[in-house]
Formats: structure tokens, C-alpha cells, sequence
């Protein structure tokens, strides 16, 4: 599979989900309301395009891990992919990244005040993060199921019980911009990422928590709004059931 300039940004991150790395290092904008190809955002944003081309063909092409491109999997193996390579890693990134949150501002917040902030946000997405997953985990991803078991035995069964999946994905996906939000905050509030002269190993350990945490959480969010969800709610209109909740 190779990439070309003219392909559109939002359509590589969404089919290659692990793309959106190289993205996000470039600051380049893959949201899916930016319309355009890497090659108009190249002269619009300044970048290599070559340079980046080759690192998104290089990814791609020589990333080991299995079935980058998901789309043509099931709801339920989507489910249990993200499950697996999202929400588990990031559960466990939480809890040190707020500690070292702490630890950093406490001890550093004088000299570098934006830290404090850092800690206020990092204080505030942990358990919206935690929530978000546990609301996927125990409330979507059972009603994915529902709808992939109903679908696979052309069955309209769903029907009886008159939910639609459109409305836990409106909701996921509303918190996704919210934590969104919050990302690009902690982007700008580090500089990018970019390390104080002098920084000490906590401080060196929770930037790169935080842009791990950054990177793993974009590139969930991508493989959620643009593979599973589009996938569930085509899947839920070629069934008849939406039509007979009629209260
Ligand atoms: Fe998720
Ligand atoms: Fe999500």
C-alpha cells in the first residue's frame, strides 16, 4: 500500500490509524473537517512533504503489528481491539502520569508555572478517561455485539428493544472533542512537547507520558469515529428495526 501526496489527510489517519504519530509530530491537522490532501496542507502548513510521505509509506508498509487496517473486521473484533491496544495501555498510563503530574508541579511549579495547569488538566482527564472507557466497555461494546450477532444472522431481533446505537456513539464522540480539547491544551502549554533546559528525570518522565498518552488517545478516537462507529451505524440503517420504536 503506498500513500500519495494527493490523497486525503483524514482518510490515511482514519483507514491507518497509527499514521496519526506522524501527524501529530508534524502538527499536521487530520480532523475530518479539513477537506484537503497532504499535498495542499504541505504548501498550506509548511511542512516536508516528501519527508512525510516517506515516514507515512515506511509506517505502513513495515509496522509488524497485526491488521493495522480494521475496517473490514467485525464490530465485536474492532470492540476487542481497541479494548486491548487503547483502553488497557492508557488505564495504565493514568495513574503514574497524574502522580508525576503531581510530583513536577509540586516541585517545579514555581519556576515553571505552566506545570500547574499541566497538573490541573492531567487532574481532570483522568477520570473522564476512566469513565469514557468504562461507558465503551460496559455500554457500547455489549450493544456492538447485539447489533453485529443480529446483523450476521440477518435477523431483526433488535427491534424489541427499540435503542438505537447512534445515540451512545452521539454521546462518545461529543467526549471525545472534550478530552480533544484538553490534548491540544497540554500540547501548547508544553511547547510541543519540548523539554526545559535542565529538566529533571520525573519532569523528562511525564512529558513523555503525556505525548504517549496524547498519541495513543488521538489514535483511539480515530479508529473509533472513523472505522467503528461509520461501520455500526450502516450496519444498524440496513436493518429495519429503527423504524419501529415509535414512542
Ligand atoms: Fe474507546
Ligand atoms: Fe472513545
Amino acid at each position: 500500500m503506498n500513500i500519495k501526496k494527493t490523497d486525503i489527510i483524514w482518510e490515511i489517519a482514519s483507514k491507518y490509524p497509527i499514521t496519526v504519530s506522524i501527524f501529530l509530530k508534524y502538527w499536521i491537522e487530520f480532523c475530518c473537517k479539513w477537506n484537503i490532501s497532504l499535498e495542499e496542507s504541505s504548501k498550506r502548513d509548511n511542512f516536508n512533504l516528501d519527508v512525510v510521505l516517506e515516514e507515512i509509506n515506511t509506517l505502513i508498509n513495515f509496522n509488524n503489528s497485526e491488521d493495522i487496517d480494521l475496517s473490514s473486521k467485525s464490530l465485536i473484533e474492532i470492540s476487542e481491539y481497541i479494548k486491548n491496544n487503547f483502553h488497557n495501555p492508557i488505564r495504565e498510563l493514568l495513574y503514574p502520569t497524574e502522580v508525576l503530574a503531581k510530583k513536577v508541579a509540586m516541585v517545579h511549579g514555581l519556576a515553571h508555572t505552566e506545570l500547574i495547569k499541566i497538573k490541573e488538566i492531567v487532574e481532570w482527564l483522568v477520570p473522564v478517561l476512566e469513565m469514557h472507557f468504562d461507558k465503551e466497555g460496559q455500554i457500547l461494546h455489549p450493544m456492538l455485539k447485539e447489533l453485529q450477532e443480529s446483523y450476521d444472522k440477518s435477523n431483526d431481533s433488535l427491534s424489541l428493544h427499540c435503542w438505537s446505537i447512534k445515540n451512545p456513539i452521539r454521546q462518545m464522540e461529543f467526549e471525545h472533542d472534550n478530552y480533544g480539547d484538553m490534548l491540544l491544551e497540554l500540547r501548547n502549554l508544553t511547547n510541543n512537547y519540548i523539554l526545559p533546559d535542565g529538566a529533571c528525570r520525573s519532569y523528562q518522565a511525564l512529558y513523555a507520558n503525556l505525548q504517549k498518552l496524547e498519541e495513543d488517545l488521538m489514535r483511539h478516537t480515530n479508529l473509533e469515529n472513523f472505522v467503528l462507529h461509520p461501520k455500526a451505524i450502516e450496519m444498524e440503517n440496513k436493518l429495519s428495526w429503527n423504524n419501529k420504536c415509535d414512542f
